[in-house]
């Protein structure tokens, strides 16, 4: 093969044969395929499309660049939960134990935050003595004895995509249903789970911004799935609005920790409950009651194992930023907008997030939401208080939320006509 013919194939509005897309993906893994020739292909994928056949062969071919791991010598059946990413979402850290309360294996190999979306590893790391990394053994060993895991994929799985994604990430081609399904896809079935359930997020703070391409991702995940003997179900969820009442990586982590005692916000406790009944159904567990278990502390004692099993202390004070600032509401009225997207990009600006891969995170930078969109505010009431231990980056955080926090007057909630008042 040439990797030109295979460019032309697609730029030209043509289906790459299976025999295309084995020698394409192989080629490029081994460096054969050059840097710039996968860049044309990805614009081509992006500008063309793929079909169903494509995309489930190039999912394959991905899979088959690296290991692929094994679950089944466990005595229970495994179960797995992906996001595709957004604002306040720390639903994993709850989520894993809470589900292995009943006897189902959880491996949720998780990543780092890229851009205003946090990653799990980042919050977790913000637990003293926490570690990310385990080998394939330690994560095997503590699913049999803890039955929850939440680390970093291994470098070994879908190394394909690992490179495919840096490309994809600077050549403006990472939005194109094909790619985004078949990367989480790649990784997801190497990594060898019974089931997954799938959290599309739409909305502001999402990759997706509208319901029918979250939906058309959602379906073409399901169908790689199940085509791939992986149980598969996805739930469309809204990201609009933040997650909770926290963004950045210690306040998530003491959310989550409320979540586990039986308290915190409605919506993070909803969607924990609903992703886990998703996920026991899967696992064969209909008549599980995860709502019991966050409530009786069953959770909460899977949770410290966890912590715990990976070097961290569940006792530990977790880290404070030395500054905060708060944003005031300017008038009376109801909270009508709380922007997802901007309240992620200032939370990255206080240093939450990283701009290139290998930048360091603050624990302790982010947001404190003290209001949701649909409560009535007073003017001079904190909305957000902004966490860091960098003051000099408040100013450009208070830039990106500019815009993004509305109050409405009461008088003018028909149609809301003072949408810019901040
Ligand atoms: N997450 C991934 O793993 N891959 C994508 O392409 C997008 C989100």
């Amino acid at each position: 093969f040439d990797a030109v013919d295979v460019i032309r194939t697609k730029r030209d509005g043509g289906a790459l044969s299976p025999a295309q897309i084995d020698w394409v993906i192989d080629a490029y893994t081994r460096g054969a395929v050059a840097e710039e020739q996968m860049s044309a292909l990805a614009m081509a994928i992006f500008l063309n499309g793929m079909d169903r056949a494509e995309i489930a062969r190039w999912t394959q071919a991905m899979i088959a660049s690296g290991e692929r791991m094994d679950f089944s010598g466990l005595s229970r059946p495994t179960a797995d939960k992906h996001s595709t990413g957004g604002v306040g979402d720390k639903i994993t850290l709850p989520l894993a134990p809470l589900v292995a309360v009943f006897d189902v294996a959880v491996p949720q190999l998780s990543g780092r935050g890229l851009g205003h979306t946090g990653g799990t590893l980042d919050k977790l790391e913000a637990v003293p003595g926490w570690r990310a990394a385990l080998s394939n053994e330690e994560i095997l060993a503590q699913l049999d004895d803890v039955g929850a895991v939440i680390c970093a994929a291994g470098s070994g799985l879908a190394p394909a995509d690992k490179k495919l994604y840096a490309l994809r990430d600077t050549t403006a081609t990472v939005e194109a249903i094909p790619l985004i399904a078949s990367s989480i896809m790649s990784k997801k079935i190497a990594e060898g789970t019974d089931s997954l359930v799938l959290d599309v997020k739409v909305g502001s703070g999402a990759f997706m911004k509208d319901r029918d391409r979250a939906g058309e991702l959602a379906r073409t995940m399901v169908e790689l799935g199940t085509d791939a003997g992986v149980r598969t179900v996805a739930l469309l969820t809204d990201m609009s609005t933040p997650l909770g009442l926290t963004v950045g990586n210690a306040l998530e982590v003491r959310e989550s920790v409320e979540v586990l005692a039986g308290g915190g916000p409605s919506d993070v406790v909803d969607l924990t409950v609903a992703l886990a009944r998703e996920m026991l159904d899967a696992a064969g567990r209909p008549d599980a009651d995860p709502a019991a278990a966050l409530r009786d502390g069953r959770a909460m004692d899977v949770w410290r194992r966890m912590i715990a099993a990976q070097g961290g202390d569940p006792d530990a004070a977790l880290p404070v930023a030395r500054h905060t600032e708060d944003v005031l509401a300017e008038a009376d009225g109801v909270l009508t907008t709380l922007d997802a997207y901007a309240v992620g990009v200032a939370s990255w600006r206080l240093g939450a997030g990283r701009a290139r891969k290998e930048d360091p995170v603050q624990a302790v930078a982010g947001i404190e939401l003290h209001a949701k969109p649909g409560d009535e505010v007073r003017a001079g009431q904190p909305l957000l208080t902004l966490h860091t231990d960098t003051p000099e980056r408040f100013a450009r955080a208070r830039e990106a939320l500019a815009g993004a926090v509305v109050v409405t007057a009461p008088g003018e909630l028909d149609g809301f006509a003072a949408r810019e008042r901040t």
